[in-house]
């Protein structure tokens, strides 16, 4: 089982058809704003579905991924025309250096302790240049999607062979505060057995989210509660942000 979700080559093969190009999702939201930006950087970019797509419409300036699972940026290496980097925030040193800073696909929410929080905020801060802009969401807690996360929610997609791929979460229980760790599973009838990934999330609601925020230099500027850019509200789903150096 690994920590790292999708470190394995076949399970990042088989991310983008778990995880789609959505206009109306995640994707359609931020890629205007890198297509508007000079110089990108997607902290947790996975297999670089989104760079790959700004560079395929039109992108001209840096454009440079992050990630430290070895099986995603080998899906993102496919295209060589983007900087691809292996490893985690504390791992770089870039100072006023990109426009945007992106992270998608809840990525944000892989930083489950206080320490990392600050840090990884600290180091993505560094990264901006003075007009930048850190755009990222994270899952509200109010909507407590982890109550969804068992094993009677299976998930079914065909693979790039035809298989066809089933998978489903088992929450650790009981869950205390803000932190949840489960474990999916995928299984196949193309594989030996079914594989298992640990991935350990928090959820930070939007009064704790702008503290951590404000300590790291950076002030909400736009915050939505979904896509389609409605505000924040108890039912919503998202908590998506869009914040400066202040
Ligand atoms: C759910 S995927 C999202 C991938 C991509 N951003 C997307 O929207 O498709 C989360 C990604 O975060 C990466 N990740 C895990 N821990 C990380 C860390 N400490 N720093 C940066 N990325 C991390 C994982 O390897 C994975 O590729």
């Amino acid at each position: 089982m690994d920590d790292h979700q999708f470190a394995d080559a076949d399970l990042a093969a088989l991310y983008d058809v778990l995880h789609p190009w959505d206009p109306r999702g995640d994707f359609g939201f931020y890629l205007p704003l890198v297509m508007a930006a000079e110089s990108v950087l997607d902290v947790g970019c996975g297999t670089g579905a989104l760079l790959h797509r700004a560079r395929a419409e039109g992108h001209t300036g840096r454009l440079c991924g992050l990630d430290p699972a070895a099986g995603m940026l080998q899906q993102a290496r496919t295209r060589t025309d983007i900087e691809w980097v292996q490893g985690e925030l504390s791992s770089v040193d870039w100072a006023d250096e990109f426009d945007l800073v992106v992270m998608s696909g809840h990525a944000f929410q892989v930083f489950a302790t206080d320490d990392e929080l600050r840090s990884s905020l600290a180091a993505i801060s560094a990264a901006l240049t003075e007009d930048g802009c850190f755009a990222f969401e994270t899952r509200n807690p109010a909507a407590r999607a982890w109550q969804r996360w068992t094993p009677e929610h299976v998930r079914e997609v065909t693979d790039q062979q035809g298989a066809v791929v089933r998978s489903w979460h088992e929450l650790e229980e009981p869950v205390t505060g803000d932190v949840v760790s489960f474990v999916t599973t995928y299984s196949s009838p193309l594989w030996p057995q079914p594989q298992r990934s640990r991935s350990t999330l928090r959820f930070l609601g939007a009064v704790e989210l702008a503290k951590f925020l404000t300590d790291a230099g950076l002030r909400v500027v736009e915050q939505f509660g979904d896509w389609d850019r409605t505000p924040v509200t108890q039912d919503s789903l998202e908590i998506i942000t869009l914040a400066k150096p202040s």
